[in-house]
């Protein structure tokens, strides 16, 4: 029985350069684009991609995807062969969202899962426009994705951490470390 656990790896680069099976989306309820990860991802993907997104809208999706919620689809022209759209909460100092947040990555392992994705890149989710603290939103990455995979230490080879800036790498650097001195 392999007691293979997947890497977690950090990455300071373009998400859209990543090769990988499965690339995750930073993207809004109406899965029609967007700025930052969203935008790239589209622009480098090319329109298969937003084609996919519309039929999704057109079928189960009418009403947009829920915050926390994760859906695939094709990644285009990516170096990936799918793209897991999820819609990261907007930052409250009133209300903690925490719990969309950590969704967010859990619903898109488990949606990387059942296609046999081996390998997926995310981003900081929610920590761009939707303006979520980095170290925090760090964080909650870290544990979620942690927590996850130890449900399921086979189902992937390496998770990877996609951080644009030098501030969001010294979150994640830090968010690993901790975890990792915690066991
Ligand atoms: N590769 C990797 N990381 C990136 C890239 C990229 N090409 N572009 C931006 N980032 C980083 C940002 O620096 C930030 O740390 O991704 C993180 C998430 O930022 P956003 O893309 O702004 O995503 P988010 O904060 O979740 O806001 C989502 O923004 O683009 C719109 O349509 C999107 O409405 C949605 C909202």
């Amino acid at each position: 029985m392999s007691t293979s656990h997947p890497t977690l790896t950090l990455v300071q680069g373009d998400i859209t350069e990543q090769t990988v099976d499965a690339v995750v989306n930073a993207a809004n309820s109406s899965l029609l684009g967007g700025g930052g990860v969203d935008g790239a991802i589209h622009r480098r993907g090319g329109p298969e991609i937003l084609a996919e997104c519309r039929s999704l809208r057109a079928a189960q999706y009418g009403r947009g995807l829920p915050t926390g919620q994760a859906v695939a689809t094709t990644a285009g022209r990516l170096p990936a062969r799918w793209v897991i759209h999820t819609v990261g909460p907007v930052h409250s100092d009133s209300e903690d969202r925490t719990d969309l947040l950590a969704s967010c990555y859990r619903e898109s392992l488990r949606v990387a899962a059942e296609l046999g994705a081996r390998a997926v890149a995310f981003p900081a989710i929610s920590t761009g426009v939707y303006r979520w603290p980095v170290a925090d939103g760090a964080r909650t990455a870290v544990a979620t994705v942690r927590a996850a995979v130890a449900e399921s230490p086979d189902a992937f080879d390496e998770i990877r951490f996609v951080v644009f800036d030098d501030r969001a790498r010294e979150a994640y650097e830090a968010a690993l470390a901790d975890a990792a001195d915690a066991g």
